[in-house]
């Protein structure tokens, strides 16, 4: 079981000029256990930081996250985290990279390794890359690297920060294709930060919509789509079209909160 709630959950930071800074004001929401949950919002809300918050890399300055209802403190949340950038070790081959992950924990020899190594490295369609240094493979098999590294520890969650913002349209494309085929086979818990509408609506259950800051939840859409989904369909542009709306209801409402907002279909 995990299922992640936030309750009230606030983070200041401190300014430059020494005054605080409140990034997340009394957030609430849950992400539902097997659920794909996308996470929207303005440059600056604090999406990032609410994925460290989640993952324990940084504490709130106020309220809770329960895993299961128990307070996050308490009980180790077993994660995968997917960077914007793929963060590779450089001197270690692909294979050496997932059994790095593997290890990260004991340090050591973990039983089952190489089976384990082999079912995330073939998840993700990497077999023949394996002995390949990260400088060796372009940059979008780098990033399936990455989520197949994500993988490695059965994580009960999945927290994905922009994993193929940086890539072309087309790779893009093919690496949620292929996130989503294997989402659909483990159903791990997914919360998966995104600037891009079109994103949210091909691969979300639900897309959360964050205010500039001091932010806090906007509006919560639920995608009710089967999978899988095709770019340019009716159906995937109305959902487009209802997020876009709900941005625009939001952009309004907080006008003169001088954030960047992504672009619209
Ligand atoms: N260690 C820190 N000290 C001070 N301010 C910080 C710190 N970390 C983050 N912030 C501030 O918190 C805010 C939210 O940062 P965060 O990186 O979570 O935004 P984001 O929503 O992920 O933005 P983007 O879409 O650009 O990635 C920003 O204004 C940032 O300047
Ligand atoms: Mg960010």
């Amino acid at each position: 079981m995990s299922t992640i709630a936030l309750q009230e959950v606030s983070r200041t930071f401190r300014r430059a000029d020494g005054g605080p800074l409140l990034v997340l004001d009394r957030v609430s929401f849950t992400v539902r256990e097997g659920e794909f949950l996308c996470l929207l919002g303005p440059s600056g809300s604090g999406k990032s930081i609410t994925l460290n918050l989640i993952a324990g890399l940084l504490p709130p300055s106020g309220g809770e996250i329960l895993l299961d209802g128990r307070p996050l403190r308490q009980t180790p949340l077993r994660y995968g985290y997917v960077f914007q950038q793929p963060r590779l070790f450089p001197w270690r081959t692909v294979e050496e990279n997932l059994r790095f992950a593997l290890r990260a924990e004991t340090g050591r020899w973990v039983q089952g390794e190489e089976d384990r190594i082999q079912a995330v490295r073939d998840l993700v369609n990497l077999a023949e890359y394996r002995h390949y240094s990260p400088h060796q493979i372009s940059g979008g098999m780098q990033h399936r690297v990455a989520v197949a590294r994500a993988y490695c520890r059965e994580p009960a969650l999945l927290l994905m920060d922009e994993p193929f913002s940086s890539l072309d349209e087309i790779t893009a494309r093919h690496l949620r294709a292929e996130l989503v085929q294997t989402w659909m086979k483990n159903r791990v818990t997914v919360l998966f930060v995104t600037h891009d509408i079109t994103e949210a609506a091909y691969l979300a259950d639900r897309v959360l919509l964050y205010t500039p800051k001091p932010t806090r939840v906007a509006r919560e859409i639920p995608v009710g789509l089967p999978r899988p989904r095709r770019y340019g369909s009716a159906e995937l542009f109305e959902v487009e079209r209802v997020i876009l709306e709900a941005f625009e209801e939001t952009r309004v409402q907080h006008r003169g909160e001088k954030e960047e907002w992504p672009s619209g279909p």
